[in-house]
């Protein structure tokens, strides 16, 4: 998913297009990196090392690819305060391909929990949908992830001109229904400790972004 700058047209536009010579192969690390969690979950499947998939693979795997979603919405919304944290402009040429590893693991995620555990009992779904709320917020934010992630493409970029900018923050409220998701979760077992680390993650970044978005406001009225 670009950033603002690439949408804007800037300079900064060029530089972060062209960007340094280390982003192609960092891009390739990265992309490599980022599959560790499916590989991990085929080489558990496949050879039973550490105690496998567990007793019950379903609950495993479900729970795993919930995980690795939220983790890399965490990192897709932490690209934008590194980057003007640190100056380091091509950290924007990432935001996109970990933005779609975030939904490629929420596909898989949905995927085990309609085909293992409802087996495409859509009737099924809908009932759990309508019935427990944490699957409802869950569902939700899947629903709000499609978008964003058809329109990634850069032509997509290019054609809806401001209006990705505010489609994509949209990724803000995503990541709350995220955790709201996995609070509910664990509100059975009153096991609260993760889904506070996460909050508070998804907080911490939210406020960045409002603190810059007030900062900008300011010093355009003093312009
Ligand atoms: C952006 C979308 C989503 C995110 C970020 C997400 C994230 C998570 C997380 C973090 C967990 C807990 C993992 C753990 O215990 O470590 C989880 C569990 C779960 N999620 Fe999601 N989820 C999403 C969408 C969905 C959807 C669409 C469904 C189904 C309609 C769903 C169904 C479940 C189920 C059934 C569990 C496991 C519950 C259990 O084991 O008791 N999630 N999810």
């Amino acid at each position: 998913m670009p950033s603002a700058s690439q949408i804007k047209g800037t300079r900064a536009t060029v530089s972060v297009q062209s960007g340094p010579r280390w982003v192609v192969p960092a891009k390739v690390a990265v992309f490599v990196l980022m599959l560790y969690p499916l590989a991990r979950l085929i080489v558990l499947g496949m050879t039973g090392v550490n105690g496998g998939l567990s007793a019950n693979p379903i609950e495993f795997i479900t729970r795993s690819t919930g995980r690795w979603t939220l983790v890399y919405l965490c990192i897709t919304l932490a690209i934008t305060p590194v980057r003007r944290m640190t100056g380091i402009t091509a950290l924007a040429r990432f935001r996109r391909m970990i933005g779609l590893y975030a939904f490629f693991f929420a596909v898989l995620h949905f995927t085990t929990y309609i085909w293992f555990d409802k087996w495409f009992d859509v009737a099924e779904m809908l009932k759990d949908i309508g019935k427990r709320p944490f699957i409802t917020v869950g569902f939700a934010a899947f629903v709000l992830l499609i978008p964003l992630a058809v329109t990634s493409p850069k032509a997509m970029v290019r054609k809806l001109g401001r209006r990705w900018q505010t489609l994509h923050r949209a990724i803000y409220l995503i990541a709350a229904l995220a955790i709201l998701h996995f609070w509910w979760m664990k509100a059975g077992k009153h096991d609260f400790e993760q889904p506070k680390i996460y909050g508070a993650i998804v907080i911490a970044l939210l406020g960045w972004r409002v603190i810059a978005w007030c900062r900008t406001r300011a010093a355009r009225r003093r312009a």
